[in-house]
């Protein structure tokens, strides 16, 4: 069936079966390679993007459900060539080292900083619990959270 939706700014339509999932989609369909597949089970959130500002486990959604939806990946991050400051925070801090679980922790914490622009560590904690890291022991990527957070703060006032 044909389903239109919108990724990353951009109004898309695409043909879907009830067997799709909605990883299949980004990532076969649209060639969102950001979005990851690690244990295709919604246990290590590598495949995570936000459907309407909330994050989810693409390997569990079907297609189907992208319906009408307005689905972010971390394509749709950067603008005009610039990184967000989430993902200038990232690199600064040094909270990136293979890059398979990268793109998940960015739009996980992107859904948090659009709810709380200050999150304590344990805010960010929690948020970030379903996000599984091989490399970094965490303590990076809190960082980076934190210092995009304050930076967002900063630039506003
Ligand atoms: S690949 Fe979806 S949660 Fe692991
Ligand atoms: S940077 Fe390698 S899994 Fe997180």
């Amino acid at each position: 069936m044909k389903i239109e939706f919108v990724v990353n700014g951009e109004s898309c339509a695409a043909e879907v079966d009830s067997a799709m999932r909605l990883i299949d989609l980004l990532r076969e369909e649209l060639r969102l390679t950001s979005v990851k597949e690690g244990c295709g089970a919604g246990e290590c959130g590598a495949c995570t993007v936000l459907v309407d500002g909330e994050p989810v486990c693409s390997c569990l959604v079907p297609a189907v459900q992208a319906r009408g939806r307005d689905i972010l990946t971390v394509e749709g991050l950067a603008k005009d060539g610039q990184l967000s400051v989430l993902q200038q925070a990232f690199l600064d801090c040094d909270a990136v080292q293979c890059g398979f679980c990268t793109a998940g922790m960015i739009l996980t914490a992107h859904a948090l900083l659009m709810k709380k622009d200050n999150p304590t560590d344990e805010d960010i904690r929690t948020a970030l619990a379903g996000n599984i890291c091989r490399c970094t022991g965490y303590v990076p990527i809190e960082r980076a959270v934190r210092a995009a957070a304050d930076r967002i703060r900063a630039a506003r006032s």
